[in-house]
């Protein structure tokens, strides 16, 4: 007996059905935004990986060497890709680019509730733009899709970060330049490790610097547990950065809420220091959106990324996006009772009463699925009585009957199955009459 490998899904029909719901709500609210689709390999260089997603995502990655000795990965991610991507027609382009993608991604992660080694990821971008226009536009594209869903308020909210204040506050705290990158990312993990643990980590990443660990590592959390722009500015008193470069971000969150505001996607927003993000190109405004009933489990993370495709080596192209999983924001649906299914059912299905109408129903049959109508009928012959529980049990919503009588008339018996009322169509109008009664 074989087995799924572990973190790795097999879709029925019936799950098959629940994922394209998902599909259709992501699609269907990124075309409303006029975000155009685009669709990047699944198999990457590896390096494309390692330089620049960071340490975490290095560590997970389904990497192998090929036959031609090339070393590979599967993707964990879609940001290197879409970066390369734009990149290399940066020139060329109309500038903003709003792409979106849809595809599963790879993670050797060790798996847990809502943490599987492939899972499908919506991403969405906005590369060239580098207003707060943009980074509203995208948030309200992730509060756009939670909303269509079907989720509110009660159930999801999104977390803002901003990794620039984050910079300022350690310059401000006396930290210098190299050594913010791998302090921010102990900061990343400060709600998912006991404080000592956070401690160490912290004492690792500040090695060489001049600053004391459990100092600093108090600091850090007073600031983070800030929510209010009035006592995130009071932080910063007495420091050594200019007031200006403080009070100009500070301005930037304001003008920020004020257009998430505009657009009606201000109460979904919450400022929280506590979000910086795992991965490595981050530069700017950074958020995660989190379900707030249940396992309070991430939906989406994302944020502005100014400097990815010039370090891929590509002219310079500011960027700001977001990536939502399917795994959490299935589980979610379910847990809330608002999951749904694309209808796997036909419209129709076709009756044949005697074997010697076979050869005209499936004529039939053909041309009403050429016209885009789903159709189904039995292969076996059977009794009237039988195919009529058929189509029940496939859940079409007309069956559509040759039988002689109706049949040496130049007609068909056409019944509705939801409603029970019967009708009679001519055969060479069946079409129309099936379009109409559906
Ligand atoms: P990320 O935070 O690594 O960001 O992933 C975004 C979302 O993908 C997560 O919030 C979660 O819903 C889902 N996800 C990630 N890993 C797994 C997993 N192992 N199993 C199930 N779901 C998972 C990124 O990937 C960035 N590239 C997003 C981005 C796009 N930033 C800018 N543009």
């Amino acid at each position: 007996m074989f087995k799924t490998l572990p973190g790795f899904r097999e879709f029925y029909p019936e799950d098959v059905a629940k994922r394209d719901y998902i599909f259709k709500v992501w699609r269907d609210t990124a075309r409303a935004f006029a975000f155009c689709e685009f669709d990047p390999p699944v198999l990457e260089q590896l390096d494309l990986f390692t330089e620049k997603s960071g340490e975490e995502i290095k560590s997970q990655l389904f990497e192998f060497t090929d036959k031609g000795g090339r070393a590979v990965s599967l993707r964990p991610e879609m940001t290197p890709s879409l970066a390369r991507m734009v990149g290399a027609k940066a020139n060329s382009m109309r500038r903003p680019v709003k792409w979106f993608c849809m595809g599963e991604n790879y993670r050797y992660e060790r798996q847990q509730k809502g943490r599987l080694r492939a899972f499908y990821q919506f991403n969405a971008d906005i590369l060239g733009e580098e207003s707060l226009r943009a980074d509203a536009e995208i948030i309200g594209l992730l509060v756009g899709i939670l909303k269509a869903f079907g989720l509110t308020r009660d159930e999801f909210k999104v977390r803002l970060g901003d990794r620039t204040l984050w910079v300022l506050f350690l310059e401000n705290a006396g930290v210098k330049d190299e050594f913010i990158m791998p302090v921010l990312s102990v900061v990343d993990k400060i709600e998912r490790v006991s404080p000592e643990a956070f401690l160490e980590m912290l004492s690792g990443a500040l090695e060489g610097s001049g600053i004391k660990a459990d100092a600093l590592a108090g600091k850090i959390r007073e600031f983070i547990s800030l929510k209010d722009l009035e006592s995130i500015r009071a932080a910063f008193d007495g420091g050594m950065v200019p007031a200006d470069r403080i009070d100009a971000r500070l301005s930037d969150w304001r003008e920020l809420f004020a257009t998430l505001s505009d657009m009606g996607a201000a109460d979904f927003v919450k400022p929280d220091l506590g979000i910086v993000r795992g991965l490595a190109y981050y530069t700017g405004f950074v958020f995660e959106a989190f379900q707030t009933v249940g396992s309070g489990r991430a939906l989406a993370g994302g944020g502005r990324y100014d400097n990815l495709v010039k370090k891929l080596g590509y002219p310079d192209m500011p960027a700001v996006g977001f990536g939502m999983g399917d795994v959490t924001v299935s589980d979610l649906l379910e847990l809330v009772g608002k999951g749904k299914s694309l209808d796997n059912s036909p419209d129709v299905c076709v009756l044949i009463a005697d074997e010697s109408l076979r050869g005209d129903a499936l004529r039939a049959i053909y041309a009403l699925r050429a016209e885009g109508i789903r159709v189904d009928y039995q292969f076996k012959g059977a009794g009237l009585g039988k195919q009529f529980k058929y189509a029940d049990s496939i859940g079409a919503r007309l069956a559509v009957i040759f039988a002689p009588d109706e049949f040496s008339r130049g007609c068909v018996g056409i019944k509705n199955l939801k409603s029970g009322v019967s009708d009679e169509a001519k055969l060479d109008s069946l079409c129309a009459a099936v379009k109409a009664a559906l």
